[in-house]
């Protein structure tokens, strides 16, 4: 292995800037050239590749977003696609690729290992729904903004007797969602995971305002089939009966964007590292994540077929605290 390339792809995440930097720095070490594609998998099949050295990736650990860009290609979803982005590959002279994103992004680098192409993955997505990690680049920035963001409704919320309802992102997976009710101490949350009927939300509501409370915060995730503007569009015509006054907040890419935590520079040093080390191994079609503190190596064929499951016992936590 002389040669690799390294791609970010699919919805950002804080921390991405800190693997490409590890990816470049651990290729440099050992003496290969590592180059980088921009654009995603769109850069990837039209050959966007530029060159990094060490420098070229100082001073980018603290940055948000993605130095590289990404994008969600349509293309490279069709085997077309596929072939035309391994060609450019070729062409380059590039032996291996590493990938950072999530399940989508992932599903890609397993359609390039099945074609024979040498690619290892790295979990990266705020929305931590890869199997094969505990925590995913990006989840700990992404929380942390969602907490900042419900502490402070909560300030206002108090002053004037009113529910907020705060919406979080995770369009499949109720994590970031269930972990910002925990931490930010709400009084419900709603799930994409779990079938909630609003009657029940307007319970908690009145139950919450009947007890005399100032406030009252329920975390909505915005991939749940009652995400915040359906949940309000319900409650206007019950307005009366929740006792609060009602405001909707959705928190969308704020989550995504800026300087990412201390957390996941280190996770995403460590796996951006720990992909390159799988690379020397030769042990290609895998994603590096962590679980229980240590790097693993889980197949992309098992990454990609396995759903990630919610914590239970974390759902059932939220319920005692709320
Ligand atoms: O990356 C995951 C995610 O942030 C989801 O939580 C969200 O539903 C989606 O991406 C938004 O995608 P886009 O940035 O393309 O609107």
């Amino acid at each position: 292995m002389k040669r690799i390339a390294v791609l970010t792809s699919g919805g950002d995440a804080p921390g991405m800037n800190a693997a490409i930097r590890a990816v470049v720095r651990t290729g440099v070490a050992k003496g290969w050239e590592v180059f980088g594609v921009k654009g995603g998998y769109e850069g990837l099949i039209n050959g966007r590749f530029i060159p990094l050295g060490t420098r070229d990736v100082g001073g980018m650990m603290q940055r948000g977003g993605t130095m590289l860009g990404s994008a969600r290609s349509e293309e490279f979803k069709t085997e077309k696609g596929q072939l035309n982005a391994i060609r450019s590959l070729n062409e380059a002279q590039i032996e291996g690729l590493v990938v950072i994103g999530g399940n989508g992004s992932q599903t890609g680098s397993l359609m390039l290992h099945r074609h024979g192409f040498p690619v290892v993955g790295v979990a990266s997505t705020i929305d931590n729904d890869l199997y094969g990690c505990d925590v995913t680049i990006g989840v700990d920035t992404a929380l942390n903004i969602a907490l900042e963001a419900i502490d402070r409704l909560k300030t206002t919320a108090s002053s004037h007797q009113r529910a907020f309802l705060i919406e979080v992102m995770g369009r499949k997976c109720g994590y970031l969602a269930l972990m910002a009710a925990i931490a930010g101490g709400a009084e419900s949350v709603v799930l994409p995971e779990i079938d909630v009927d609003p009657e029940h939300i307007a319970e908690v509501l009145t139950s919450a305002y009947e007890k005399g409370k100032e406030h009252a915060i329920i975390v909505v995730a915005e991939g749940a089939k009652y995400n915040a503007n359906a949940l309000d569009a319900f409650f206007t015509e019950h307005r009366d009966r929740l006792g609060f006054d009602l405001r909707v907040t959705i928190l969308g890419h704020t989550q995504r964007g800026g300087i990412p935590s201390a957390y996941d520079r280190i996770l995403a040093s460590r796996l951006g590292s720990a992909a390159v080390e799988q690379m020397a191994k030769r042990n290609f079609g895998v994603l590096v994540g962590e679980i229980k503190d240590e790097i693993v190596p889980t197949p992309l064929e098992e990454v990609v077929s396995h759903p990630k499951e919610l914590d239970r016992s974390l759902i059932d936590l939220a319920k005692i605290l709320d």
